[in-house]
């Protein structure tokens, strides 16, 4: 990966960092960047687009005037779109080949609630696009760099592909917050670990030395279990790389998820008293308390 490319700090654009010298009434005035959350996983198959979608539901639910919108980063095999039963005219791809601007490609999606439906944004991703994979690192790294400047936005949920892509990996790396879905299976776990090694290293070649992965381990069987899982993963994390990625919860199996999806059916819609929709509406708990990043409605949108 180049360097040059990941130089800055994590936030360019962050709040902090642009107000540092600026008066109090100026700050107030800014618009707030949204926070980035990449969803990555070693191993194919464990939930990520699932999980994504549903964790943006379940922050909606927690906060219905916030504003999330989703990425398909999944560049090669994107179907955000088809969970959702979604329709919509613009893809990634359009944006990639400077086509159209990202707000021309954002499609709204409402997501059928118990408590009224909740908007949620998404850019599509497009399945088959083989001219992605030619596209360089400047070329993602300026695509983070609009969605940060995004305005009106409190988080931005990117469903990666999964594996070691190096296009995962820059997004995964510079991202203010790392989910790394795996399951119980030992196979899924080898390949969360060696995901970790890699962005702990990319991370670091970019100057930033503390990790911002936290693991979220999907389909377990209970959540003693899923716990037990992490913590292995925490201890070969803590012996071999010195750094221990959090944990940011642990969701249960439920054969309803796999009917949900058949049915293009939001699971928490459905599903909402579940262990499982109990289970995600705990990460987005965390999530939202940990980053901060669920703007209360007195703030205004820039
Ligand atoms: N908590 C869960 N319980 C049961 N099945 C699940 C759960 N999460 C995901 N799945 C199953 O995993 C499959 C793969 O999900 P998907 O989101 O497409 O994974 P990925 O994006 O990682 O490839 C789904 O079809 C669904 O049946
Ligand atoms: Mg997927």
């Amino acid at each position: 990966m180049s360097q040059a490319a990941f130089a800055s700090p994590a936030r360019p654009y962050s709040k902090a960092l642009r107000t540092a010298f600026l008066p109090e009434s100026t700050v107030r005035d800014l618009p707030p960047t949204p926070r980035i959350v990449a969803i990555a996983s070693g191993k194919g198959g464990v939930g990520k687009t699932w999980f994504s979608l549903t964790l943006a539901h379940a922050l909606l639910r927690e906060n219905r005037e916030s504003r999330i919108l989703v990425v398909d980063g999944d560049f090669g095999l994107g179907n955000v779109d088809i969970q959702l039963g979604l329709r919509h005219k613009f893809d990634i791809t359009h944006i990639l080949k400077r086509q159209i601007s990202i707000t021309e490609a954002i499609t709204p999606c409402f997501l059928a609630d118990a408590g009224g439906s909740c908007q949620l944004d998404i850019l599509p991703g497009h399945s088959g696009a083989s001219t992605l994979s030619l596209l360089g690192h400047d070329r993602i790294h300026e695509l983070l760099e609009q969605l940060r400047t995004l305005s009106g936005y409190d988080m931005i949920l990117i469903d990666l592909c999964a594996g070691i892509d190096w296009s995962a990996r820059a997004i995964a790396a510079a991202a203010d917050t790392l989910l790394l879905v795996t399951t119980e299976e030992p196979t899924a776990l080898t390949d969360a670990y060696a995901v970790l090694k890699l962005s702990m290293r990319d991370r670091q070649l970019d100057g930033l030395r503390e990790t911002n992965a936290e693991i979220v381990v999907n389909q377990a069987a209970g959540i003693r279990s899923g716990q037990a899982v992490y913590g292995v993963l925490a201890e070969a994390c803590e012996r071999f790389l010195h750094q221990t990625p959090r944990l940011a919860g642990v969701i249960r199996r439920d054969r309803r998820v796999s009917e949900t999806i058949r049915l293009q059916r939001p699971f928490l819609g459905d599903h909402s008293g579940s262990v499982a929709a109990g289970d995600i509406m705990r990460i987005a708990r965390h999530v939202a308390g940990d980053v901060s990043v669920i703007r209360r409605p007195v703030m205004s949108v820039g």
